[in-house]
């Protein structure tokens, strides 16, 4: 199944280069091309997935590049550039380095692969895909972030770990923000159906929230150097398939609103149906007056880095 012709990969750090091969590995797009300023960086990953084909079978041709120019056509974009936290920094410390970054590559997009569908993973990534859509000019529901099912699969793996059971069967939306503030809707969260209040004591459930909540950064602190990638790049690919295959998946991601959950204007991790041509539409699912008034604070917390970042020099 080669659904797409080409999808580029910018940034061929530990994101890049691992989402690149899981990429290669679901055949899923004629050409995967992986961009980055590190000479030799992005052609040395490229050709050492490559070599992996005739072992896995796959047909999609790795390549890489040190120019934008290998942006042009694409059908879908990852922006994965940027800097990655170290221990005891937050995702909004990188908000002015990561959009110096962001914005050269939103150019090229804007001029060399209009058509494209993006999909944001650099942090702080609500800004970051509201920023790429802005320098871009490309429609609101063609650009949007991965977060939530990111965060929604931590979750998912913690109940899963505490019940002993599949962590497929697992559940639920981690909404608002890939930050501090985001929301696990466990109104919304269940175990096959069976709702997690039954399994499980509000002590327990609040542990895992906040583990949740610390999810990226306790792999920061364990890793010293770097933060996560095989899990974020485990959600990345399941979003290009949703969109390679046009599969109207409901998933969490960070998307522009216009109105829904009562925001407009911002970008924020919310449940979305997901296809070939980005968001299809968000879905307003009810939420409680708790967490609606914590997705009040995370949407906050998200114009805040906003306006840092109109502030900035450009
Ligand atoms: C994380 O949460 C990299 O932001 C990403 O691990």
């Amino acid at each position: 199944m080669t659904a797409l012709g080409k999808v580029a990969v910018l940034g061929a750090g530990n994101i890049g280069g691992s989402l690149a091969q899981r990429l290669a590995e679901l055949d899923i797009a004629r050409e995967v091309v992986l961009v980055d300023i590190v000479e030799g960086l992005p052609q040395g990953k490229a050709l050492d997935i490559r070599e992996s084909a005739p072992i896995l079978g796959f047909s999609t041709r790795v390549t890489g590049a040190t120019s934008l120019d290998a942006v042009a056509g694409a059908d879908v974009v990852v922006e994965t550039a940027g800097l990655a936290r170290k221990p005891g920094m937050s995702r909004s410390d990188l908000l002015e380095k990561n959009a110096s970054i962001v914005k050269g590559h939103a150019e090229a997009v804007r001029t060399s692969a209009p058509d494209a569908v993006v999909v944001v993973v650099t942090n702080p990534v609500d800004v970051m895909t509201y920023y790429f859509r802005q320098v871009s000019g490309l429609a609101p529901a063609r650009v949007f972030g991965e977060s939530g099912t990111l965060d929604t699969a931590r979750f998912r793996t913690f109940v899963a770990e505490a019940l002993h059971v599949a962590p497929r069967d697992v559940t639920g939306f981690v909404l608002g923000t890939h930050g501090d503030t985001m929301v696990p809707i466990l109104s919304l969260t269940s175990v096959s159906g069976v709702p997690l209040s039954k399994l499980l004591t509000a002590e327990r459930i609040a542990a895992l929230v906040e583990r949740t909540k610390q999810g990226g950064g306790e792999i920061v602190s364990l890793l010293k150097t770097g933060s996560a990638f095989y899990a974020p790049t485990a959600a990345q690919a399941e979003l290009v398939t949703a969109i390679a295959t046009d599969a109207h998946r409901l998933v969490p991601v960070a998307a522009h609103l216009h109105g829904e959950f009562g925001e407009k204007d911002v970008c924020i991790g919310v449940p979305v149906v997901l296809g070939r041509q980005g968001v299809e539409r968000v879905v307003e699912v009810d939420l409680t007056p708790a967490e609606r008034a914590a997705f009040s604070a995370s949407v906050e917390a998200v114009r805040s880095d906003l306006a840092i970042l109109a502030k900035a020099p450009a």
